[in-house]
């Protein structure tokens, strides 16, 4: 029985070592240790024993059932830490991998001009209002005192919708719109795309974007609008740029002028780029407010007075951004706009 006993805790640990899942090794503790497992039978054949051996062969086969209990604890405890290692290799994140890049969308270099230039002008107490770009010819020519026959009216300048509807031409409408809807002191600017029947070249296109400014209050002169004018360029592209008014002709304003900005390049010492004149840039178009006008927009003249200007916004963010082409702003194309 000794043999037996020692022959089964050898085969015991041995086959334990062997078991690789739990279920295997539940059944070998049936097999050893269970209830019909071979220790028990063992034990069953004692009855045979001498009164001596008895108690001989009872600790033996307690020493051998604990020798397996222990083996096969052992194992539990690893197949149990080999289990959860698994878990967490499988559950692993591998943090150095670099993640899935969200793409995140950006204001459009013209809206960062137009935000730019509506964050100055509300700096300086303008009201910042709306015009629709499809407007009457009344608004957009008639109102602003163009005559009958100004060029600009013609079919081969201006997209019509129908005889009395086009789409603006440019944004000086918004005037006649406030003007009409509101007593002075106006002081306003509006934004937003106008049409012209313009042919695509690096600095045209049939859709472009401006920007009106218009001032009503009683007393209200040039020096007033060359100084607001002044503060807003200093504002724009920084307290080293001048402006230059050199006199120009609208139906809508008078006297008119249009306005220059000093080279960026050679801030106003004459360059290649400005070729030698210290003047680079065209910026708006501007003047006082002219009396039919306001009489149209039921305004007397002779009480209120007005300065008004229109400058392009495109125009200012190809010089901002050193643009040669305009089409870059309207393609869409997205290895141009991510650089922005
Ligand atoms: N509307 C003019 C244009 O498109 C620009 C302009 C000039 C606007 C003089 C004005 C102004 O308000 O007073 O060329």
């Amino acid at each position: 029985m000794k043999e037996r006993l020692m022959e089964i805790k050898q085969r015991a640990i041995e086959e334990i070592k062997e078991v690789i899942d739990m279920e295997e090794l539940d059944k070998k503790r049936v097999e050893f240790l269970g209830k019909k497992g071979e220790i028990t039978q063992v034990l069953r054949g004692m009855g045979k024993l001498s009164a001596e051996e008895r108690p001989v062969i009872g600790k033996l086969a307690n020493e051998v059932r604990s020798v397996i209990e222990a083996e096969i604890e052992t194992l539990k405890r690893d197949l149990k830490n080999k289990a959860k290692e698994a878990k967490l290799e499988s559950e692993k994140i591998d943090i150095s991998m670099p993640g899935r890049k969200k793409y995140y969308g950006h204001r459009h270099p013209l809206m960062r001009t137009k935000e730019e230039l509506e964050e100055i002008f509300m700096n300086m107490g303008f009201d910042v209002v709306e015009g629709p770009e499809i407007e009457t010819v009344y608004n957009n020519f008639d109102a602003l005192n163009a005559p009958e026959d100004h060029p600009s009216r013609d079919m081969s300048d201006t997209f019509y919708i129908t005889e009395n509807i086009l789409l603006r031409t440019q944004t000086s409408p918004v005037q006649v719109r406030v003007m009409k809807q509101k007593e002075p002191p106006i002081k306003i600017v509006s934004a937003g795309r106008t049409f012209r029947f313009d042919d695509v070249d690096d600095t045209h296109s049939p859709m472009f974007h401006q920007m009106e400014c218009l001032v009503v209050d009683k007393g209200v002169t040039l020096a007033n609008l060359k100084d607001t004018i002044d503060i807003f360029v200093k504002e724009l592209f920084g307290s080293d740029f001048n402006t230059r008014f050199r006199p120009h002709d609208f139906p809508f304003t008078e006297p008119s002028a249009e306005v220059d900005v000093s080279c960026f390049k050679c801030k106003g010492k004459g360059c290649d780029n400005c070729n030698g004149t210290g003047w680079a840039m065209e910026l708006l178009g501007c003047g006082m407010v002219h009396p039919n006008v306001l009489k149209k927009c039921g305004i007397d003249p002779e009480i209120y007075s007005g300065f008004a200007f229109g400058l392009g916004i495109d125009r200012v963010t190809m010089v901002k951004y050193g643009l040669n082409n305009i089409r870059l702003l309207f393609d869409n194309d997205m290895r141009f706009l991510d650089q922005f």
